[in-house]
């Protein structure tokens, strides 16, 4: 079965262009897979996905992760359809797993103004982890106001809208293989 991986992507009457190819993406996420699996030997980490955007990301960077590992998820609300943050964060579920004393790493699949995952890391703070990192497959540096701690990023990338590789607009783009961007 071939990806799909279009030339360009109509998505809510906008077009979008290839920006990341599925190759690029593969590399780095075993890349990151690699670095975590160094930074965590012995340490049984547990991997907590940001619903929905984080779910490819995180399941191809588990399969790169070489040790012991758990994974959990919380979910928070969306952007809706719109290209712009609301402003506002809510929890839409949150973990399961008793992370006291744990190793937790919150996956995201792009931090944009921050505020999201301001907000997460101010939340699983209050419940104690032994300690507790950041991965982001992506960064708009350029977008991001608020002060957030981030460990490991994939790419940086400018500020414009992407889709593809788990991240959506208006809930569709979520299954090409590649990232895809505005094509303004
Ligand atoms: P922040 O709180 O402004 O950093 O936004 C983070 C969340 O907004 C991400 O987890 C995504 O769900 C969503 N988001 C931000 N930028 C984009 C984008 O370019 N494409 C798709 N979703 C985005």
């Amino acid at each position: 079965m071939s990806p799909y991986t279009p030339a360009t992507i109509e998505c809510n009457g906008e077009t979008f262009k290839p920006y990341l190819s599925e190759n690029q993406l593969q590399e780095r996420v075993k890349e990151l897979g690699a670095q975590l699996t160094r930074d965590y030997e012995d340490k049984r980490p547990i991997f907590i996905g940001v619903l929905n955007g984080a779910y490819i990301f995180l399941s191809d960077l588990m399969r790169h992760v070489q040790m012991p590992c758990e994974v959990d998820f919380l979910k928070l609300s969306s952007y809706g359809d719109e290209k712009v943050s609301s402003g506002q964060v809510t929890s839409l579920k949150e973990i399961d797993a008793d992370i006291k004393g744990r190793h937790v790493v919150l996956v995201e699949d792009i931090v944009d103004t921050g505020l999201s995952m301001k907000y997460l890391l101010e939340q699983l703070r209050t419940k104690e982890p032994a300690s507790l990192a950041t991965v982001s497959l992506l960064h708009k540096k350029d977008a991001t106001h608020y002060d957030v701690q981030l460990d490991y990023v994939g790419f940086k990338i400018p500020t414009l809208f992407v889709l593809g590789y788990g991240l959506d607009y208006a809930q569709e783009g979520r299954n090409l293989a590649q990232i895809y961007i505005l094509d303004e």
